[in-house]
């Protein structure tokens, strides 16, 4: 199937992947071979972000919440994501992607984070795509995190206490270097953030889809960014001016 143009394409698209337990269940399938479906569809939705020309593609995989699972579905998330970057880094390395992380990284297990630091590490120099991989991520975290770092460099004299700006406090957060989403998607019918890039998705369009994360496809991602084409963000300001705007307008801070 030929590749759908897109009269403007999301820099930055995040996805919340719900769905694999219930997808497993209504097969008669233990979870785990959901989440195990649903890395199939991790794999091909990059391919699909890189062939759309996304710069940007955030995957919620793991929340802060999770932890609170049942520990042999929390082991076997664990074993999924180690597996995924043994058998996915070669891949990532061909199509030039760069991986990151946001979250508290340091907490998952060391098998985990042997894996994460080699690919991170492989695919550091890629400019054009990048991954971004939520694990043990939280807003909440975030906050907690970036507030902290904030109080530190005021301490240090590295920022005045008088700085009140937003991208003096945006620096602290694990995004510093990531644009904001643009687009955000969550599969699975459900119609919550659960803890997701609450400040970084302040302007972003968000698009609900009925699928499981197993079943997301192609086509789907494709219809969402239709959906986010179609939509007028205005940043603040009235439809009109924008009509009006020769140049197109953009920024929210
Ligand atoms: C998403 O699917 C995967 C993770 C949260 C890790 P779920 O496991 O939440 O699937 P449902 O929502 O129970 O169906
Ligand atoms: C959100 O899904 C977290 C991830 C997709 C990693 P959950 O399934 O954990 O969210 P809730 O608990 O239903 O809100
Ligand atoms: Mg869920």
């Amino acid at each position: 199937m030929a590749d759908p143009t897109f009269a403007h394409v999301p820099r930055h698209v995040a996805i919340i992947m719900d769905g694999n337990g219930r997808w497993a269940q209504q097969r008669g399938l233990p979870r785990v071979e959901g989440h195990r479906r649903g890395v199939e569809t991790v794999r091909k939705t990059i391919e699909t972000a890189r062939d759309f020309g996304i710069e940007y593609l955030t995957l919620y995989a793991f929340s802060v919440e999770n932890w609170r699972r049942p520990e042999d579905e929390v082991g076997a998330l664990m074993n999924l994501l180690e597996y995924f970057l043994k058998k996915e880094t070669k891949t990532l390395i061909k199509n030039r992607v760069r991986l990151r992380t946001i979250g508290r990284t340091q907490d998952l297990p060391a098998k985990v984070r042997r894996e994460l630091d080699r690919t991170i590490e492989a695919t550091a120099d890629f400019t054009e795509h990048t991954l971004v991989l939520a694990l043990n991520y939280g807003s909440r975290t975030e906050v907690v995190d970036a507030a902290q770092s904030f109080a530190a460099a005021v301490q240090s004299g590295e920022i005045s206490p008088d700085d009140k700006s937003w991208e003096a406090f945006a620096r602290r957060l694990y995004t510093h270097d990531i644009p904001d989403p643009d687009l955000v998607i969550r599969t699975s019918g459900e119609t919550r953030v659960s803890n997701f890039l609450l400040l970084q998705a302040a302007y972003a369009e968000f698009v609900f889809l009925p699928s499981f994360w197993p079943d997301f496809s192609r086509d789907e991602f494709a219809q969402a960014i239709e959906e986010f084409n179609r939509r007028e963000r205005r940043f603040g300001r009235t439809g009109d001016q924008l009509t009006a705007a020769a140049a197109p307008v953009s920024g929210a801070s």
